[in-house]
């Protein structure tokens, strides 16, 4: 088959799906957001992990090592999420969403909120919102249920603190080696086994559980589509590879379904 019929056959099993609630469930990935301006993680020169460390940036331990080098790159990171736009593709999922109320299930591994400001609303994610802040531990206050003990009214520095006990701010944010949020990950899994198409957009499904989900959805018998301008670890899973760019891809995949 040529790309331009496996992108009508791709279509097709869209439009088959959309009388059905949850038919499609869709996964985003760092590439979802690469034309809007955000680094993705592990694209060979301009990810982030081809340049950091992840452990040093991205694990409890890093962060305890150099609390103040890990704040940083994550507010630099926060500043480059707030001047980000939403793009094509975050458009052309948001309206195809509005056009089918139900649908869509909408799973992503993405920490920024581009997908909420282009209109979703219910966004299952997976790997936490780096715009929140978190305590690192249990804070002596917010042991004894203070109601003050909040980590936006911490003490203000690189990272704040609790002006207590001296516990640390951390961006809300999943790191390696922790848990994914145990409410996101059933409804996301439970969304992979219902649906009848699953829409993989912009992932290296390098990292799990997330990367699961597509096998998941093929097991249940769905049909597997992906969206990546080069290959990934779970192309095998898929019924129809769309070699392409999500704000190129999915405008002409959704549109006007
Ligand atoms: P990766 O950086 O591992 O993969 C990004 C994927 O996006 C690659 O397969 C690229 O080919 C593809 N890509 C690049 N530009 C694209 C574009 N314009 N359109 C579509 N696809 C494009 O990112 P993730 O798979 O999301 O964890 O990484 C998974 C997790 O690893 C992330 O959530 C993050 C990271 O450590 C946390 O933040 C907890």
């Amino acid at each position: 088959m040529s790309p331009l019929d496996d992108l009508s056959a791709a279509r097709a099993a869209i439009a088959a799906c959309c009388a059905r609630a949850g038919g499609l469930c869709v996964l985003t990935g760092a590439g979802m957001s690469a034309e809007s301006g955000i680094p993705t993680f592990r694209d060979a020169l301009t990810g982030l992990w081809a340049r950091f460390d992840p452990m040093e940036l991205a694990s409890v331990e890093g962060f305890r090592a150099d609390p103040a080098r890990v704040w940083r790159w994550y507010a630099e990171r926060r500043e480059g999420v707030r001047s980000a736009q939403p793009n094509a593709g975050h458009r052309a999922l948001a309206a195809f969403d509005r056009r089918h109320p139900g649908v869509l299930v909408l799973v992503t591994q993405n920490v920024d909120d581009l997908h909420q400001r282009a209109g979703h609303a219910g966004v299952l994610r997976l790997h936490g919102d780096i715009l929140q802040q978190a305590w690192l531990g249990r804070c002596v206050a917010w042991q004894r249920g203070d109601p003050e003990c909040d980590p936006t009214r911490a003490e203000p520095g690189d990272p704040p603190r609790c002006a207590e006990c001296g516990n640390l701010v951390r961006p809300g944010v999943v790191w390696f080696g922790e848990s994914l949020p145990a409410d996101a990950l059933d409804r996301a899994e439970q969304a992979a086994a219902d649906c009848a198409v699953m829409l993989v957009v912009g992932t290296s499904g390098a990292v799990w559980p997330a990367a699961g989900l597509a096998e998941q959805a093929r097991r249940h018998a769905a049909k597997v589509i992906i969206v990546n301008p080069a290959s990934s670890e779970i192309d095998d899973q898929a019924r129809w590879l769309l070699r392409g760019t999500a704000a190129e891809v999915l405008p002409s995949l959704l549109d006007p379904l």
